[in-house]
């Protein structure tokens, strides 16, 4: 070989070694990145871990706040509100009712008809309207201007064109923590699920709305203000008289249940006919040491209008479970460059809606298609690989078993709490050596319309209470609950009757 030869055969190999480390060095790099994606999702997969034992703490430690709440006031996060609701409706109910159900999201009217002489809901009628975002930080007249405004006009369509002349009574489903004064009236304590129109709080909410309703020519009077899994709670047991409990994960969430009149330690003295009062924990507020937080449930809380509030709730609730997605791919973003030129978007809050979430969670397409559309829809990405798009299913996953599991261990305690979960033989949960069957009502969509909350849920509730008796705990959907049983509450309290 000649000098020009060699020269050339050199050359060759410093540019063919330099395009091997240059190769070597890219993979070397994507393999770091990916590595730390791994990192960051199986460390969160650590820290939100729910292993049965782990499951059982929770159990315990909601009983135990249960009692501390029930002892006295400020006693526990558990709230453990009054609700004076100590009958419930037992099918003499009769005449048709109005009720308005104020949600986080959305408000719905309701005309209910009733049969009396033990017969059932013989007809209902809802109709929904959307809470404009403005309203959620306005003032107090424009929110309930809004709602009897919606109300009146149902009613004017309802009774063509007339409204009630004479003081009318209307059930009102008020889904925020109230200070009950009676049956019929109570104070807002404080908002929830992003509400922040502050001259509502300490005002009686019944009282606000007359006003309202007689401001626009609506005369009624509200005969029932319950919290809404009360009216849920209310229908469950109207309709199926094992119902003992009844549990709301919507968009947000929350729990009441029948106690003895004589376990509500801190209203001593209270009395009443039945022996019983339906207690609203107000679970959302529930706090334990034993809950599995994360760094991303703990900078969630920290930005939120209501910190170290709701701490239960941030962590099973369709307000939160998309925003705790959109945190943990937002550092896998940060971290690595699977998400592409979209990685901005992911920093934006509440972007990353629960019910896109729970529709990525439920793609069972080979490609992940849904996937794919819908974050390209809301984050604008585009060809984003199988692999990335499985880490988002994955991530998705983790968050809905967690929250579904310990929505359960909450169920568990509160059955506990009432001798229902089997633990302690014949008084609990046990008839003659037999399992008590045991009903809980469960009402509103991040249950009904997302398969595999309801499918963590119920796997929970077998392993932690074992399949006999698990067997005997029914957890049965009620639809339009909450604004019903208000309506069959108005009826059962009605002063007319
Ligand atoms: C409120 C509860 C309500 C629940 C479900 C929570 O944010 O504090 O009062 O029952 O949402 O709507």
């Amino acid at each position: 070989m000649g000098r020009v030869g060699l020269g050339v055969a050199v050359g060759c190999a410093v540019v063919t070694c330099a395009i091997a480390a240059a190769l070597v060095g890219r993979r070397a790099r994507s393999w770091w990145r990916w590595a730390r994606v791994v990192g960051v999702v199986g460390q969160f997969e650590e820290d939100c871990a729910t292993p049965v034992w782990k499951l059982r703490q929770v159990v315990d430690a909601m009983v135990v706040e249960m009692h501390a709440g029930l002892a006295s006031d400020g006693g526990s996060k558990l709230k453990m509100l009054l609700t004076f609701v100590d009958t419930l409706p037992d099918g003499n109910e009769d005449g048709i009712y109005y009720a308005l159900d104020l949600r986080g999201t959305s408000c719905r009217v309701l005309k209910v008809q009733l049969g009396g002489n033990g017969s059932k809901i013989i007809n209902h009628k809802v109709e929904q309207q959307r809470i404009p975002e403005e309203l959620v930080s306005s003032t107090s007249e424009e929110l309930f201007d809004f709602i009897a405004l919606t109300l009146k006009e149902f009613i004017e369509r309802e009774e063509n064109g007339q409204v009630p002349g004479s003081k009318k009574e209307l059930g009102f489903t008020f889904s925020f923590p109230i200070r009950q004064l009676s049956v019929s009236s109570g104070v807002l304590i404080k908002w929830t699920k992003g509400f922040t129109i502050e001259d509502v709080v300490g005002k009686d909410v019944s009282q606000c709305l007359e006003e309202a309703m007689s401001k626009n020519g609506l005369h009624m009077q509200v005969a029932a203000l319950v919290n809404d899994p009360v009216g849920t709670l209310a229908v469950g047991h109207y309709d199926d008289a094992d119902t003992v409990a009844a549990v709301i994960i919507g968009y947000g969430t929350n729990a009441c249940y029948v106690e003895r009149s004589d376990a509500i330690i801190k209203y001593q003295g209270l009395l009443t006919d039945s022996g019983f009062m339906i207690v609203n924990m107000e679970w959302g507020n529930f706090w334990s040491s034993h809950l599995p937080r994360t760094c991303y449930d703990i900078a969630l809380d920290d930005e939120s209008p209501n910190r170290n509030d709701q701490g239960y709730e941030k962590m099973i609730s369709g307000m939160y479970l998309g925003e705790i997605v959109r945190r943990v791919l937002h550092r896998i973003a940060e971290v690595s460059d699977i998400f592409g030129d979209s990685a901005h978007h992911l920093s934006v809050p509440f972007i990353l809606r629960t019910p896109l979430m729970a529709a990525m969670h439920e793609d069972d397409s080979p490609d992940l298609r849904e996937v794919g559309r819908i974050l390209e829809e809301s984050l604008q990405t585009s060809g984003l690989s199988l692999k990335a798009k499985m880490i988002v299913v994955r991530v998705c996953d983790m968050v809905t078993r967690r929250a579904a599991r310990l929505a359960a261990a909450g169920i568990i305690g509160i059955l506990k709490k009432i001798g229902r979960d089997g633990s302690g033989g014949v008084a609990s949960g046990r008839t003659k050596g037999k399992p008590r069957r045991t009903v809980v009502a469960i009402e509103r969509g991040l249950y009904t319309n997302y398969s595999m909350y309801r499918v963590y849920m119920n796997e929970a509730i077998t392993d932690i209470l074992g399949q006999e008796i698990a067997q005997n705990v029914v957890l049965r959907v009620s639809e339009d609950g909450a604004g019903i049983g208000a309506a069959l509450l108005a009826a059962a309290y009605s002063s007319k009757r």
